[in-house]
């Protein structure tokens, strides 16, 4: 009988590290870990970092001086606490984070965290330090624990079912941190799908860095791609919705736009980043798309699905980008009309082409920019939310809301949807009125189904 262990654990970045997360607390649950928010009550503390921008990175050893204190206090009461430093500074600064972290007992990358239960074992027999940041042979997700049967799970789950990028964007690490792309095969997706569908899911996010370059390897033995995927899942009983991200340009094709047509479980939201509205820069930047290129591409999405509501990532500042390309980039969001967006400053990562670049625009720059870019974005979110009043949204209950009486839901332009609700109606798809708007979410009344 395994002991009652507990793991605290803190996830940075992007969605496919929150499902790594919830990977890694199924693997801990199978030997005796339960999840705690309480940090000074955990046997074992669990960082899941971010490399992406430098800010995310810096952020866990700040962290990590707090874990220092905690660690401490407990030995001395005796109470041992193992720290572990997961994701992708794990995996892009392994070594460095050994010296400059004394406290770290365990640093792993993404490729290796179903090894966690051997490697708190052996550092606690060995009393050192370990680093596994191979990106190993075997696959990870054939070792991993099965998905809990969780009651009372949100309704709503991700599925990484592509890992790693190899299109090397000039300012991106992610093709160090996450490796080459690589596909998950339609067979094991299928399992973990029933299995989510099983503890309640109705709504599967596909993810993946690069999610449209999804080629695994389906029961034919032909590689099958994400339209076929989604087309496959969407047969099986009890999901309801499916959504993908993140997106390339370069890999929207045809069947894929075709699914946006055809595939009523497919909701109609695509995040697709542009990144930047001058040639110029995006050449630099490898993106190997022109903003002309990106217009028509939305065109032909918007001819199959027109009700489809657009999302994307930007960068300001890139190393070079002068006033007149920042203005091009703010009249491609004027044209195009965004119903939700992210936008960054552009952050020199270490190993990436980018970051030697002459010509680095100065952070006075880029910070005037991100807030321009924001403010119209912002305009372009409330105005969407504002042409959503008056309309019936299907909406699946995720959470209780905040007030008594009250459930958060999602339409399927993915924005939060708050209305008076029967707690019995998590999980559930209900029409709902949509009466109020504001930046950020949007409020209304179930209607008779
Ligand atoms: N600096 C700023 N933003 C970045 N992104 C990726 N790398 C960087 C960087 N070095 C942004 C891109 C990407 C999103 C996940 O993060 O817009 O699409
Ligand atoms: Fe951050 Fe990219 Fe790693 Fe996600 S894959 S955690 S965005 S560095």
């Amino acid at each position: 009988m395994p002991g009652a262990k507990r793991v605290y654990l803190k996830t940075f970045g992007c969605q496919m590290n929150v499902y790594d997360s919830e990977r890694m607390a199924d693997q801990l649950s199978a030997v005796g870990y339960s999840e705690t928010d309480d940090i000074e009550s955990a046997d074992l503390v669990i960082l899941n970092t971010c490399h992406i921008r430098e800010k995310a990175a810096e952020k866990v050893y700040s962290d990590l001086g707090r874990i220092r204190q905690v660690k401490s206090e407990r030995a001395l009461a005796g109470r041992d606490t193992v720290v572990a430093v997961t994701g992708c500074v794990a995996q892009a600064e392994g070594n460095e984070i050994v010296r400059r972290a004394p406290v770290v007992d365990l640093v792993i990358g993404p490729q290796s965290y179903h090894r966690l239960p051997d490697l708190i074992a052996k550092a606690k027999a060995e009393g050192r330090q370990q680093v596994d940041i191979e990106f190993p042979e075997e696959d990870k997700f054939a070792h991993l624990a099965e998905r809990r049967v969780t009651p009372n799970a949100s309704a709503a789950a991700f599925l990484t079912v592509q890992e790693g990028c190899d299109k090397f964007c000039t300012f991106c690490v992610v093709p160090y941190t996450r490796g080459m792309e690589s596909s998950r095969s339609i067979a094991d997706l299928e399992k973990e799908t029933r299995r989510l569908v099983a503890r309640g899911v109705r709504e599967i996010t596909l993810l993946g860095q690069n999610v449209n370059g999804y080629h695994g390897t389906g029961p034919d033995g032909a590689p099958w791609s994400l339209a076929r995927l989604i087309r496959h899942l969407a047969g099986i009983e009890g999901v309801e919705r499916l959504r993908y991200m993140t997106s390339h340009p370069r890999d929207m094709s045809d069947d894929l736009i075709a699914a946006h047509r055809d595939e009523a479980k497919l909701m109609p939201y695509l995040h697709l980043p542009f990144q930047a509205g001058s040639d110029r820069i995006l050449a630099a930047m490898n993106r190997k798309h022109t903003a002309a290129d990106y217009l028509a591409l939305i065109g032909r999405i918007r001819a199959a699905r027109p009700d489809i509501a657009l999302s994307t990532d930007i960068i300001v500042g890139f190393p070079g980008e002068t006033e007149a390309e920042f203005q091009q980039t703010l009249d491609l969001v004027a044209r195009i009309g965004f119903a939700q967006a992210y936008s960054f400053k552009y952050s020199p990562r270490p190993g990436t082409p980018a970051a030697t670049m002459g010509d680095q625009v100065p952070d006075g720059v880029r910070a005037d920019r991100l807030q321009r870019l924001q403010r119209l974005l912002e305009r372009q979110q409330t105005s969407f939310n504002a042409s959503c009043v008056g309309r019936v949204f299907p909406v699946l209950f995720e959470r209780p809301g905040r007030r008594v009486g009250q459930l958060i839901g999602r339409s399927p332009y993915l924005q939060s949807v708050h209305a008076e609700a029967d707690p019995a109606l998590l999980g559930r798809i209900m029409p709902v009125e949509i009466s109020g708007a504001g930046p950020n979410s949007l409020s209304g009344v179930i209607r008779a189904a």
